[in-house]
C-alpha cells in the first residue's frame, strides 16, 4: 500500500486556514486514490527530537564519512525514527502557513532533524551533492496574511523559494504549491481565496 505524509505546521487546528485547503485535498486524494493510506505527522503535537551537542557529533561524523558509533547512535534513536517514517512515504503533502516570510520553526526544526547526510543527500566522489530521495512527489498547501503575488512583493517571500530549496536538495524536484492569499488584510476576499485554493486542491488531488 503506498503512503501520503501529511506533515502539518500550523497549531491553529480548526481554525486553520491552511488546513482547510488541505482537508478538500485530502477529501478528492482519499477518493481518487483507493490504495493509498495517509500518515498525519502534527509538528504542533508530537514532539521532536533535540538537536544538542551529543546528536550534533552523529551527524559531524556522517558528513566526515564515518559511520555512527554506539552512543551517537542511541543520540539518534528520533533522529533516525522521524527519518525512517519520512523515507517511508511515497509522495508529501506539506500544510504550512507563512510566518515571518518564511516557515513556522517547528517545520524548520522537523528539517533540521531528518535532513542528515547518508539518510537523505550524500556527497559523491566527485564531490557534488546528490539528493538521495527520488521519483516522490510533494504538494505544499499554504496561506499567508499578505499577497506575495506581484514582483515587488514576492521579494519578501522566503516561504516558496526555501521549501523548494530545500526538498529539491534532498531530491524532491516535483513540487506544486497551492496558496491562500491574501488572509489577513480586510475587504472580504478571504472567504473567496479559500474557496479557490479549495477548488484547485481537488483539482490537484485527483491527478496527483
Ligand atoms: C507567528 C506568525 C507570523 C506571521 N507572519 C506572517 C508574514 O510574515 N507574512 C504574512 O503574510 N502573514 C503572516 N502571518 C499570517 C498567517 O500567515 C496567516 O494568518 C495564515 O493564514 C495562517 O494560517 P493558518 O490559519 O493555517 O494557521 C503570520 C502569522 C503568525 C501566527
Amino acid at each position: 500500500m503506498k503512503k501520503l505524509l501529511h506533515i502539518i505546521a500550523t497549531p491553529r487546528g480548526e481554525d486553520s486556514r491552511t488546513l482547510k485547503i488541505s482537508a478538500s485535498f485530502l477529501e478528492a486524494f482519499i477518493k481518487s486514490h483507493p490504495g493509498w493510506t495517509t500518515d498525519e505527522l502534527n509538528l504542533f503535537k508530537e514532539k521532536l527530537p533535540g538537536l544538542y551537542m551529543k546528536q550534533l557529533d552523529g551527524k559531524y561524523m556522517l558528513s566526515g564519512g564515518k559511520e555512527l558509533t554506539r552512543e551517537a547512535l542511541v543520540a539518534w534513536q528520533g533522529i533516525i525514527q522521524h527519518i525512517k517514517r519520512f523515507l517511508s512515504a511515497d509522495a508529501y503533502l506539506v500544510s504550512t502557513p507563512m510566518w515571518n516570510f518564511s516557515i513556522p520553526y517547528l517545520l524548520k526544526h522537523y528539517l533540521d532533524v531528518i535532513v542528515q547526510p547518508k539518510y537523505l543527500f550524500r556527497y559523491t566522489d566527485t564531490g557534488t551533492k546528490e539528493g538521495l530521495v527520488k521519483n516522490k512527489k510533494m504538494i505544499v498547501i499554504t496561506s499567508s496574511g499578505g499577497d506575495y503575488s506581484t514582483p515587488e512583493a514576492s521579494v519578501f517571500d522566503h516561504h516558496e523559494p526555501y521549501l523548494r530549496t530545500i526538498f529539491g536538495f534532498i531530491g524532491i524536484k516535483d513540487i506544486e504549491f497551492i496558496k491562500a492569499q491574501p488572509m489577513d488584510m480586510g475587504g472580504g476576499i478571504q472567504t473567496q481565496k479559500i474557496y479557490e485554493a479549495q477548488a484547485k486542491a481537488k483539482e490537484v488531488a485527483s491527478l496527483f
